[in-house]
Formats: C-alpha cells, sequence, structure tokens
C-alpha cells in the first residue's frame, strides 16, 4: 500500500497525545498556532466511552480537524463497542483517525492490562488491531515504544511491525525508546532508557509501506526537518507547550503557512475562552496549555501570574486579561 502526497502530508506534523495537556483546550490553541497539525485527543479507556459521558469526553471544537483520538483497550469486544459508540456520538466530519495506546507504561494502564503491555502479546494486539479495522470508519493507527522491558532489539520491533502489516494497520507512531514497566514511573519513562532515533529510521528504510512517524525528545525545527528526511512524520508532546510558537515555526516551514501574530492568537482565543467559561469550564484545564504562551517576550511573568491567580481562585480576572491582552496587541502590532 503506498500513500499519497496529499494523505502523507497530513501527518507529517502531530501533536502528541497528553493526558491533560491535549483536552481540547489545549488542542484548539494548537491548532490557532499551527492549521496543518493533526491533533491527538487524550487517552481515552473503551470502558469509559461505553459508561460515558460521552458529551464530555468527546469534547471537541470543529477547527481541530484532523483529530485523532487515541484510545486504550486490551479487549476486542470492548474497544469494538466503544468506537461503534463514538461514531454514533460524533458527526462524521469531527474524528480523522483512530489510534490505539501501545505505549504507556503508568502501573494503572498495566493494571488494565493496555498501553506498552500489548508489545508482550502480538496476538492480543493484533485482534485489537482487527476489532478495530471492523468498527472504524476511518483511519486507524498504532502508538508504541522500541521495546518493552528485556524484550527489545530490531528484530522484535520488526517482527511486531510485520505482524501489524499483515493485519492491515500501515500507520505506526514510534515513541523512540523502549519502555520498563517495572521500577520506572511513567515520568522517567520518558527520559530513559535513551532514544534510539536511528531504529526507527531503519525501519522506515525498511519497510517502506509503513507510515512511520517518529516522536520523543523532538524540540527544535531544525532536528524535525533533519528527521523528515529519514521518516513520514514527527509528533511533538512535552515541546509543543513548552514553547507554543515551536508549533507556528514548524507550520511555516513544512507547510508554507505565515506565523500568526500574537495579537491574532489572543483574539482567536479570547471568545473562546469567555465561552469555554460561561459554560462553566475550569480555569486550571482551560489555561494549563496557554501559560508560555507569551514565551520569552517581556509581560511573560504578568501573563503567567494572571493565568495562575485565575487557577487558584478558579475564577478569571477576565478584565485583568483582557487589559494584559490589549496591552499585548498593541504591542505586537509595533
Ligand atoms: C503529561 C504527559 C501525558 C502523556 N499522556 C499520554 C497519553 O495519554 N497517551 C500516549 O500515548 N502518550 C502519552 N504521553 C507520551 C507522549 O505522547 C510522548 O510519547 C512522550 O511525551 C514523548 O514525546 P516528547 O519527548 O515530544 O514529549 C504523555 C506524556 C506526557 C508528558
Amino acid at each position: 500500500m503506498t500513500h499519497s502526497q496529499a494523505d502523507a502530508n497530513q501527518h507529517r506534523l502531530s501533536l502528541a497525545p497528553m493526558m491533560a495537556w491535549t483536552c481540547p483546550h489545549g488542542r484548539y490553541l494548537m491548532r490557532c498556532l499551527a492549521p496543518h497539525l493533526r491533533l491527538y485527543s487524550e487517552m481515552l479507556v473503551d470502558q469509559s466511552i461505553i459508561h460515558g459521558p460521552l458529551d464530555h469526553l468527546l469534547a471537541h471544537h470543529r477547527d481541530e480537524f484532523p483529530l485523532a483520538l487515541q484510545l486504550a483497550s486490551a479487549n476486542p469486544e470492548t474497544l469494538a463497542t466503544a468506537i461503534n459508540a463514538v461514531h454514533v456520538h460524533t458527526d462524521s466530519t469531527a474524528i480523522a483517525e483512530i489510534n490505539l495506546n501501545v505505549g504507556c507504561p503508568s502501573s494503572r494502564v498495566q493494571a488494565g492490562g493496555f498501553g506498552a503491555c500489548l508489545m508482550k502479546d502480538p496476538v492480543l494486539l493484533a485482534e485489537l488491531v482487527d476489532a478495530m479495522h471492523q468498527s472504524a470508519k476511518v483511519p486507524i493507527s498504532v502508538k508504541m515504544r522500541l521495546g518493552v522491558d528485556e524484550r527489545t532489539g530490531y528484530p522484535l520491533l520488526r517482527a511486531l511491525l510485520d505482524m501489524l502489516a499483515q493485519h492491515q494497520c500501515h500507520h505506526v507512531i514510534l515513541h523512540a525508546r523502549s519502555a520498563w514497566l517495572k521500577g520506572l514511573n511513567p515520568k522517567k519513562n520518558r527520559t530513559i532508557p535513551p532514544l534510539d532515533y536511528e531504529m526507527v529510521h531503519r525501519l522506515k528504510a525498511e519497510m517502506p509501506d509503513m507510515r512511520v512517524i517518529l516522536n520523543g525528545g523532538l524540540a527544535s525545527a531544525e532536528i524535525c526537518e533533519q528527521q523528515l528526511q529519514h521518516v513520514d512524520g514527527v509528533m511533538i508532546g512535552r515541546a509543543a507547550f513548552a514553547d507554543p510558537w515551536l508549533m507556528a515555526r514548524l507550520e511555516k516551514r513544512l507547510f508554507g503557512t505565515p506565523i500568526p501574530t500574537l495579537a491574532k492568537v489572543v483574539q482567536t482565543m479570547m471568545p473562546y475562552w469567555q465561552t469555554q467559561l460561561n459554560a462553566g469550564a475550569r480555569p486550571f484545564e482551560l489555561f494549563r496549555g496557554t501559560m508560555h504562551l507569551i514565551h520569552g517576550m517581556p509581560g511573560a511573568k504578568r501573563w503567567r501570574s494572571i493565568l495562575t491567580e485565575a487557577c487558584h481562585a478558579n475564577a478569571l480576572d477576565i478584565k485583568g486579561l483582557t487589559t494584559m491582552a490589549h496591552d499585548l496587541m498593541l504591542r505586537a502590532a509595533l
């Protein structure tokens, strides 16, 4: 199977799924900065979807498209039921991809038998992929690690990807390090063991029909461009919220879209925030992704302090924020 150029372009730049960060608010901010960015939701467990509330779990803004929904499951039947529920609940233009989490090492996820543990059970993984094919009306993908515990090394990874290809899954996102399920918490599992981009390059070179997206430690536009010479796409996680403008710079380099002014982004976000606050959104969730929007610029500290105050008081000083935003817009326009 080959991928068309237009199709390929849709996957060159993605935002990694991150619990608490790639909520609808974080994703909407990223969409303002990078119109071609493929957005991934936070991980949703199949059982949560089955038991709802779907309005809350599947909340999204129409501008988020293309949006990929990430699911976690260890049971083909409940996975299929959850995917069917997603399709019944969302209109056909809401979700562009369904992704399976095969990389999370947390103890909670291990207890459920999903996430990175699935790399130890290729038979179950294959059944889950089959279930996704049978129920999903949109393309599917798998996000995984290079290995898990003592099961590491190129031959094992290659065998897993061959199996995925045999089950018609031709799109993988590789967090380019192994996962340690015992003794390392999820945070440490994002820095230890070291990244191995070369293993990902080799995989793509040997499996040209597999769409291979590289993830892990990508924090500059230059490095992403270098990596794109070896893989089909790059996925950015922590760096996207540490410096949101990285995504705008990448969007410009990869798709030629002009970088929006700070004024434009704030102007777009203000009505969104207002609507969300009126609808009862919690400031802490609403502004988490926005803390570093004024990154390395004058006013950054004041910006964070207004938002932090809002989060603590659970109420936003809209007047303060509006004044601040207007100041910033004026300054940005100079
Ligand atoms: C706070 C946080 C939450 C995460 N949640 C998820 C998740 O829900 N699903 C998932 O597949 N990966 C999750 N990850 C892993 C990221 O998607 C990504 O693979 C990892 O952070 C490495 O990419 P980075 O170095 O660009 O951050 C999470 C990472 C962080 C920091």
